[in-house]
Order: C-alpha cells, then structure tokens, then sequence
C-alpha cells in the first residue's frame, strides 16, 4: 500500500520574521537548495532559471536566496500519516521530506509592481491602502502531485500577505494583492491558480514576467539565447498571463 502524507507549509526564516538567521539555517539552506535544483531537473520550462546556473551557486548564494528582505521562501513539508498521527496536537515543524516551494516577492512598492500600460492592467491602490507581492517558482515533486501541495502553497502565500499587511499599513480596511505571471500553455497552472480565486487580469511579455519574477540576472542569460527574433518576440509579444487575487485585512 502506497505511503500516506500529511503535508505542513512553512515560511522559512527571513529578516522579516526573525532577528537573525537560526542555528539550523545551513541545514536549512542545504535542504531549499536540494529542492530548488530537483525543481529545475525536472521542470525545466517552468522557471526563468536553470539546473546549469543554479547547480553552480556557492553555499552564501544559496543563503541569500533564503535570507533577503524583498521575499520570502515557503516550503511544503511531508509527514508520513502514522508519525503525524502519533505527534498529534504538536505544531508541524520542517522536519519530513521537503516536497514543494514557492516563493513570494513583496511587499513590493507600486513603481516598481506597475506593468506598461498596454499591457491591459487594472489600476492598483496605492501603498498605503494595500501591499503588493508576486508568487512565482512554485513546484510540487513529481511523486506528491495531485494531492493538493500546490494549493497549499498559494493558501501559504496568501497567509504569509494577510499576516504582514497589518504591520505595514496603518488604516483599514487595508488589502494584501497577489500577482503571478503564467506562461500560457502551462495550463496546470493556469487552472490552479483560478481555482484558487485569482483573476485574469491582464497579458504582458516574457521580458516583463523576469523583471517582476525578480529574475534579471536570468534574464540577461536568457537574451544570449536567443536568436534575434525571439529576442524581438521575448521583449515585446503580450504572452504571459497576469493573474490577482485581492483579500481584504480587517
Ligand atoms: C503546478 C504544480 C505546482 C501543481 O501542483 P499539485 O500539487 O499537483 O497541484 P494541486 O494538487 O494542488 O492541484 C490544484 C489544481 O491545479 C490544477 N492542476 C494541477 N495539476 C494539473 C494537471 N496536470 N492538469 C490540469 N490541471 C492541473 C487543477 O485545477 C487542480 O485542482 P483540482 O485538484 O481541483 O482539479 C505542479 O504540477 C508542478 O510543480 N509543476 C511543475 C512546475 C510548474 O509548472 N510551476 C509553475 C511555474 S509558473
């Protein structure tokens, strides 16, 4: 009979929640990167970066990539049943198989999470009436798909917004906005992020969905690529697909 999971997700450590990086954070480092890379393996068109970038980052690259201000890293943890069972009442910790992640970009000021105004985006409130953030990266592995992880993920990512927004605006009601760039044939992706309540919005280019993933050092890479009509095409095709979702803090 297969294994079965229960599944925790976690916000890693970050300047934003915590004073200074824990003891366990080199562990902790060791564990996102091992993730990342077996995100990259297997699902090569599903990032801006690559296994044959990352697979070089030194053990501080990987730290800094956990430990910054401008986003944080969430993890989906798996705790098989009988031992879950037998820790009941005790809050779920990162220990059990690292599973799934995602990151959250944010708060991010609204010059810089504005889109070209051809790209069709509605207008946004300004800062001091809503935060601002970007999901991007989200992986499930390939043997825990279908069981809710990415759902998990987005709901974390969601949490993660609603709990910071308070501390970050004064008046209410405030709002926290969620943003992600899709890729049109990920249609996966597509459908997990409007059955989780976010809007079709808007369409921008590839080069737009590096520069607000946080990825321009990738994208830099990714121009070498390409030939120069696709450079054309990446810079100024509207393909990706702008989701929102929008939650109001009390
Ligand atoms: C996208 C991904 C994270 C989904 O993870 P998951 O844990 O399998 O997703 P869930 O079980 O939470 O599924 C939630 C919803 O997503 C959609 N979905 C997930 N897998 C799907 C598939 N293969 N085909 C169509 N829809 C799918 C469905 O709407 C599903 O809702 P339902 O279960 O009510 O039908 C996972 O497939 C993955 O890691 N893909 C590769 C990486 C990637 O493409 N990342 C996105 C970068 S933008």
């Amino acid at each position: 009979m297969a294994l079965q999971y229960t599944y925790s997700t976690h916000a890693l450590p970050s300047p934003r929640t915590t004073a200074s990086p824990p003891p366990n954070f080199p562990s902790i480092t060791r564990r996102y990167a091992a993730l990342r890379l077996e995100a990259l393996l297997t699902s090569p068109k599903a990032f801006g970066s690559t296994h044959a970038i990352e697979s070089n980052f030194t053990p501080e690259e990987w730290a800094n990539k956990i430990w910054r201000d401008d986003a944080v890293v969430l993890v989906c943890v798996a705790h098989p049943a009988a031992e879950s069972d037998h820790n009941s009442g005790e809050a779920p910790t990162l220990d059990g198989e690292w599973v799934g992640s995602a990151i959250l970009r944010g708060p991010i000021p609204g010059n810089d999470y504005a889109l070209p105004p051809d790209s069709g985006a509605p207008p946004f409130g300004s800062d001091d009436t809503e935060t601002k953030w970007q999901m991007t990266a989200v992986f499930a592995s390939a043997a825990h798909r279908g069981r809710g992880l990415g759902k998990l993920l987005i709901q974390a990512g969601k949490d993660y917004a609603m709990v910071q927004t308070p501390g970050l605006i004064i008046q209410r009601p405030a709002k926290a906005r969620l943003r992600v760039l899709i890729h049109p044939d990920n249609l996966a992706v597509l459908s997990l992020y409007s059955g989780t309540g976010f809007v079709d919005v808007a369409r921008t280019t590839g080069q737009e969905a590096y520069r607000t993933n946080g990825d321009l050092s990738s994208w830099d890479l990714k121009l070498q690529s390409l030939t120069d009509d696709l450079k054309v095409h990446w810079k100024t095709a509207k393909v990706a697909v702008v989701m929102e979702w929008l939650g109001e803090v009390e």
